[in-house]
């Protein structure tokens, strides 16, 4: 068993459970990812099916994970022995702890990027340049072999002395204060996008779903980015449930959590595609979509320069306090587990990170003829992560929640020991014992081709 710290502190407020998880959940998952995700998935068909997702796995994953956390006061591995009594049941630990990794390979490189913009906003970078021209500028800066490296490591770096620096709650309440300018910003881009010329087809493709364009590979898409957006499948928001008081409502808490998340991926989306239709540019681009069109949005606004900066620095915020909660799962996992100092942790695995970090950035550039399964190593970190690892872990916990755990026990953890109303909690328990579970099946047997 692991060793617990002798007295786990919790969050304070209830604002304070919410704003902690949602910094988590919002990130670069919601404004950078969820846009690319959409436009190559059919727009209005891949947003319905999302929040779907977010409906039927994410809510009722996001509650458990917390009443998992804060049952068992653990890291993840430690919470599933602990409640399982069993040592097999830490391998979801374990898993997360991969998939931590992976994600982190790819987002740091992105995180990276928002830097870059901060300060291409701030020398003018985007006045007077076309749609091509900064196309082109956003290929020859990502495929560059070291400047992106450079934005890379330094994000790495401020992460890291984030988290030796114990400041993370301190991170968190600038975030509180900070995220409703993003909110903001956010809003502003959207009516401006909206009034450019021909904006409104972005609207429709973003917003009427065509359900022709409903696939298998939609599904799993909307799955892999319901469970990515909200920081599910990997144990994340069992650790921060482990700091959740035991009065607290964990339905009304995941409630909020998934609001926010969720409205914010859909504004991200009513900023972008008006743009990317009247620009002319193809909606399924890929990653680099934000990063070739909200730059033009901004050459377009009153204010812009100003607006250009303050945007790319909230993504950039926005991103941390999302890498810090990724970081934690690995540090708390290693430190628990291995019974390490947490600095020595944390030093660790930056190295680790930094070397994984590199080499997807020039996965872009120098190493893109290097593939695996046709992937580039950015891609391929992308893709296992959030359409493998991620719904393999929300099976995993479902599984353990359905059929391994005592359903009183988890009843009453959610309802705080029948303090609560349980009026809903069939709904809960028949989604993670049946729905959850069959249908992550499904989709994975269908993508293995079992039912061609
Ligand atoms: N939810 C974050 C985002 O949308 O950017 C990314 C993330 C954070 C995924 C933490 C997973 C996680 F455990």
């Amino acid at each position: 068993m692991s060793k617990q710290p002798t007295s786990r502190s919790n969050f304070g407020s209830k604002f304070g459970t919410v704003a902690t998880a949602a910094g988590s959940a919002v990130g670069l998952g919601n404004i950078w990812k969820f846009p690319y995700e959409a436009g190559q998935n059919g727009g209005g068909a891949f947003l319905l099916i999302y929040i779907l997702c977010v409906l039927l796995f994410g809510l009722p994953i996001m509650i458990s994970e917390f009443a998992i956390g804060r049952r068992a006061r653990a890291n993840v591995a430690g919470a599933f022995r602990k409640l399982s009594g069993t040592r097999s049941w830490g391998i979801v630990g374990l898993l997360g702890v991969i998939t931590a990794f992976l994600i982190l390979g790819f987002y740091f490189v992105v995180a990276g990027w928002s830097l870059e913009y901060v300060y291409q906003a701030a020398s003018n970078a985007f006045v007077g340049k076309t749609p091509t021209d900064l196309s082109q500028a956003f290929v020859n800066f990502s495929t560059d072999t070291f400047q992106p490296l450079f934005w890379t490591v330094i994000f790495i770096c401020a992460n890291a002395f984030v988290l030796l620096a114990g400041v993370e709650k301190g991170i968190e309440r600038i975030s509180k204060i900070l995220m409703p300018f993003l909110v903001l910003i956010l809003i502003l881009l959207s009516i401006r996008a909206i009034t450019m010329p021909n904006g409104s087809a972005g609207l429709q493709f973003f917003f009427a779903p065509d359900f022709s364009k409903i696939t298998p590979n939609v599904i799993l898409s909307a799955l892999g980015q319901a469970f990515f957006s909200l920081s599910l499948g990997m144990g994340c928001m069992v650790t921060y449930g482990s700091y959740i008081r035991k009065d607290n409502n964990l339905t009304k808490t995941a409630l909020h959590v998934i609001s926010v998340d969720t409205l914010i991926a859909i504004l991200a989306g009513v900023a972008i595609f008006p743009a990317v239709f009247s620009l002319g540019i193809n909606p399924a681009q890929g990653p680099e979509l934000v990063f070739i069109t909200l730059p033009n949005v901004f050459t377009h606004m009153a204010g812009g320069y100003i607006w250009a900066i303050l945007f790319f620095l909230l993504l950039a915020i926005a991103a941390l306090t999302s890498t810090i909660s990724l970081q934690e799962v690995i540090t708390a996992y290693v430190s628990e587990e291995f019974k390490l100092q947490r600095k020595k942790v944390i030093v660790g695995s930056s190295v680790v990170l930094i070397i994984v970090s590199s080499l997807c950035s020039l996965s872009l550039g120098v190493g893109s003829k290097l593939t695996i399964g046709g992937m580039r190593l950015f891609d391929l970190f992308d893709f296992t992560s959030s359409k493998l690892f991620l719904p393999l872990g929300a099976l995993l916990i479902s599984i353990f929640i359905g059929w391994f755990y005592n359903p009183k026990k988890i009843r009453d953890e959610i309802s705080n020991q029948g303090k609560l109303s349980t009026k809903l909690f069939p709904v809960y328990y028949f989604l993670m014992r049946y729905f959850v579970p069959i249908a992550i099946i499904a989709i994975f047997l269908n993508e293995l081709g079992l039912f061609n």
